[in-house]
């Protein structure tokens, strides 16, 4: 086996992959073929079918076509969005943008939650070389196949940032002690974590978060996924919370709020403070 030197290994750039995997991408083609295939054979053969059987099989498989030619282009189209080699990086530029918020005192701890491939937690190790970084994840459905923890472990060893820990955890009740981080963050994970009510999540998090931490949580925090944020703000900065703030990222920050729309990811904020 060839042995890798120091040059060759750098010229090896970190996978940071797409919050849009290559799977789904590849799966909606395959079944927009399967469809289109369909559709001919009923449309030429009345083997299986006659008639006007046969007329509306080939309209349904027809239209089905149509309807996953549409979705594939546009899922496609996303996955190109964010790729971190691609034109437009639009994930790299929200990562960069979310890890500027992120300050960790010297020999400090913080938490990303929901690392993914640890694009955030390396972005912020980088950013904060005297500190420590923790990031956590489950690998849950279509990410399981796309993000782990050897991905993560090689991504910060190709990014040579040595200031990283990946570990497992849940959101819904992170494995760590009250009070163990000196800032937490994460991107684009709440929202992921359906029948859970979002602000209890946020808590959850904050309660790992030493008084006088930061917080920088970037996600879709619409009212319908979040419910009322002003009065959640309101009721952190009862409790002693300070420089409570919700950035709407859709208005240039990371992207404009038509680019957000067509991409679905309309509602993006960042909630930051100190605890
Ligand atoms: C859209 S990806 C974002 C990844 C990363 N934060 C980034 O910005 O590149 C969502 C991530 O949230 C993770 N996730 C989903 N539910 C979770 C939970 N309950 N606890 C921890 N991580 C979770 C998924 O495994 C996935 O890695």
């Amino acid at each position: 086996m060839k042995q890798l030197h120091f040059s060759d290994d750098k010229k090896i750039k970190a996978d940071y992959k797409n919050w849009v995997p290559k799977s789904l991408v590849k799966s909606l083609i395959f079944t927009s073929l399967v469809a289109f295939i369909l559709f001919i054979a009923l449309g030429v053969s009345d083997l299986v079918f006659s008639g006007r059987t046969r007329l509306i099989c080939a309209l349904i498989f027809g239209l089905a076509t149509l309807i996953l030619i549409f979705f594939a282009s546009w899922i496609g189209l996303l996955h190109r969005t964010f790729d971190y080699k691609g034109k437009r990086k639009l994930a790299k530029g929200i990562i960069e943008g979310t890890a500027d918020y992120v300050k960790i005192p010297d020999a400090g701890l913080g938490l990303d939650v929901g690392f993914g491939s640890g694009a955030l937690t390396i972005a912020c190790a980088k950013k904060n070389p005297k500190a420590t970084m923790v990031g956590c994840d489950i690998w849950k459905g279509s990410y399981k196949t796309e993000f782990s923890k050897a991905l993560c472990e090689n991504n910060a060893k190709l990014e040579g940032i040595e200031n990283v820990r990946f570990e497992e955890g849940n959101a819904v009740k992170l494995p760590f002690e009250d009070e163990s981080f000196d800032a937490v963050t994460s991107n684009y994970v709440y929202h992921n974590i359906t029948g859970r009510n979002k602000q209890k999540l946020l808590l959850e998090t904050f309660r790992v978060l030493k008084k006088g931490g930061v917080f920088v949580i970037h996600d879709l925090m619409s009212k319908s996924r979040y419910g009322d944020m002003n009065k959640f703000m309101e009721k952190l900065k009862k409790d002693g919370y300070e420089d409570v703030q919700l950035i709407d990222t859709t208005k240039g920050l990371f992207m404009s709020h038509k680019e957000s729309l067509f991409l679905g990811l309309s509602g993006s904020a960042l909630l930051i403070g100190r605890k």
